[in-house]
């Protein structure tokens, strides 16, 4: 069957996969109005499916320590603060005004002293990072996830879940959807990672058809 994808930005609400009706996620009143003036303004940020899904895995993980790349204003790192009350969050974004509102939604959120926000280049910013973390949520430059994948493993505790965002690309990566000329490149690099990471005898990982596809990998 066919259906279309969603892009990140979706208007809350609009259905992506057979299953999106199903998958809502329940966010606070302050998170929502936060969420819905992000999609008015065509600030990338997850879809319902993706959020539903990462509120729900979640809430049974409880990961102490995230890393998220790519911060955008904040919404899925505020959720995810939300859901895990004793966690911290370490999130990196490169676009300055993204930044800002971002560290402008955490203090008004009250979550300030539980997130370390990085202003700069995911894969320089990975290099750098000391510790290892048990949640690694990947969800900004496609084109670079096969790059980040050896890093962001070292940075894994063993037991770590990475789930990595927009994995099927609008639908062709399973062949749903023609790739486009233009986007070739991207398509072959993100092909690359979901080809390492389900090859990889490290990690145990399953493709999730929801959204716009998830990887999620456990590491061993
Ligand atoms: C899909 S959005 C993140 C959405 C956010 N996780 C959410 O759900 O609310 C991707 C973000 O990654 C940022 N980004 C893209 N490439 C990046 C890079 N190489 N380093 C750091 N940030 C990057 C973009 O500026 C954008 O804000």
């Amino acid at each position: 069957m066919k259906y279309g994808y969603a892009h990140m930005n979706t208007a809350a609400g609009e259905r992506a996969t057979p299953t999106a009706q199903f998958n809502r996620p329940a966010v606070s009143d302050k998170i929502s109005a936060l969420r819905q003036s992000a999609f008015d303004r065509q600030i990338p940020t997850a879809d319902d499916e993706t959020l539903n899904f990462l509120i729900t895995f979640l809430s049974a993980y409880q990961p102490k320590n995230i890393l998220e790349l790519g911060t955008a204003v904040g919404i899925s790192g505020a959720v995810m603060l939300d859901i895990c009350k004793t966690a911290h969050l370490t999130t990196v974004e490169r676009d300055e005004k993204f930044f800002a509102e971002a560290a402008e939604n955490f203090s008004a959120l009250g979550f300030k002293d539980r997130v370390t926000q990085v202003l700069g280049d995911a894969g320089e910013t990975i290099e750098t990072l000391e510790g290892q973390f048990d949640f690694i949520f990947l969800d900004c430059a496609k084109v670079q996830y096969i790059k980040y994948l050896p890093r962001l493993k070292n940075l894994l505790k063993s037991g770590g879940v990475l789930l990595a965002d927009d994995v099927l690309l609008f639908g062709w990566l399973t062949g749903e959807a023609p790739v486009p000329e233009k986007r070739k490149m991207l398509y072959t690099h993100v092909k690359e990672y979901v080809d390492a990471v389900t090859a990889d005898k490290e990690l145990t990982t399953t493709i999730i058809n929801l959204g716009d596809g998830l990887a999620l990998s456990v590491k061993k």
